[in-house]
């Protein structure tokens, strides 16, 4: 017996990175998946988002596992997209116990004034907060929310920066994720659901190996590459290590997700291999 045998799972960012990562090890556990995804592109990022073949892999490696899933195409900064997508899965399954709102983009471009920062926030806070409104009417005692953050929310100078405003989006849109995971906790801890933030510091994905974060590491190069950061990811996390596998988040998901977190909420837990203890963390 898994620990999350007989509980459905609805995580939004689920064709890729994360999101897929996430969909595997609960599934390994015994959950269902409902799974959500843009799979379209976004104008003001600078790296593609996930595919609908990315999606359909998700599926497959769920499936390998012999349990269910309902993946959709979906906009998490479209609540009726969202409901709809949630409202299928649980004609076929029934309940919903897990909510996992892990969509996220960091974008790089400003075509128009503040257009990075309008589609962080709208995806990376507003998202996160459409997937729960969505998700709250169908949750009962013992269901578990999970938000993710990052350690961008939890720095201090990350909404301070000139230039292109994704970023400032994203690092507030993630400071704001963690109040709104402790309001939120306290008035559902009498329902006995509980709700919890997990930040992750650098991880091994698509929204990590981009040029604009990238640039972060070396601003002394226009076009910096992989290679010209790797050296320099380190730096980051206390540990030596340039960064976190998503299999190193998902591992405390299927944590939180079950019962045996049971009395665990409204917590904002690190997976940053000491990134913050490098740091002084904002108020
Ligand atoms: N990778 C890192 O270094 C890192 C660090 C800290 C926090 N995070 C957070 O982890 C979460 C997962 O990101 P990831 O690292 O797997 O990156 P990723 O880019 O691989 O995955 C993000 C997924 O979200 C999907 N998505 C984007 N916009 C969407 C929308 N509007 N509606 C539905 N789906 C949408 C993308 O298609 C993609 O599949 C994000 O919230 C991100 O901010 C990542």
């Amino acid at each position: 017996m898994g620990k999350l045998e007989g509980k459905v799972a609805f995580i939004t960012g689920a064709a890729r990175g994360q999101g897929r990562s996430h969909a595997v090890r609960l599934a390994e556990e015994g959950a269902d998946i409902i799974a959500v995804d843009i799979c379209a592109p976004i104008r003001s990022m600078n790296y593609p988002n996930a595919s609908p073949e990315d999606l359909a892999q998700t599926v497959k490696e769920v499936e390998a596992l012999d349990r269910r899933i309902i993946a959709r195409q979906g906009d998490v900064r479209l609540r009726e997209q969202l409901r709809g997508v949630l409202d299928e899965g649980l004609a076929a399954f029934g309940h919903v116990d897990i909510v996992l709102a892990n969509a996220g983009i960091c974008p790089g471009r400003d075509d128009t004034l503040c257009e990075g920062f309008i589609d962080a926030t709208d995806v990376d806070l507003i998202g996160a907060m459409n997937t729960v409104a969505v998700a709250l009417p169908h949750l009962t005692a013992g269901a578990s929310i999970v938000v993710t953050g990052s350690t961008a929310g939890m720095m201090k100078g990350t909404t301070e920066v000139m230039g292109s405003t994704g970023g400032v989006g994203y690092s507030w849109a993630k400071q704001t994720v963690i109040r709104y995971v402790e309001v939120l906790a306290l008035q559902l801890a009498p329902h006995m659901i509980r709700m919890n933030g997990v930040h992750p510091t650098n991880c091994d994905t698509d929204l990590l190996h981009n040029v604009d974060v990238y640039r972060a590491f070396r601003r002394d190069l226009e076009n910096p590459t992989r290679e010209d950061v790797i050296d320099y990811l380190p730096l980051m996390q206390a540990m030596p290590i340039p960064y976190v596998d998503p299999r190193d988040i998902s591992n405390l998901m299927a944590f939180l997700a079950s019962d045996e977190s049971r009395y665990i909420t409204g917590l904002n837990i690190r997976v940053d291999a000491g990134a913050m203890l490098k740091t002084p963390p904002t108020g």
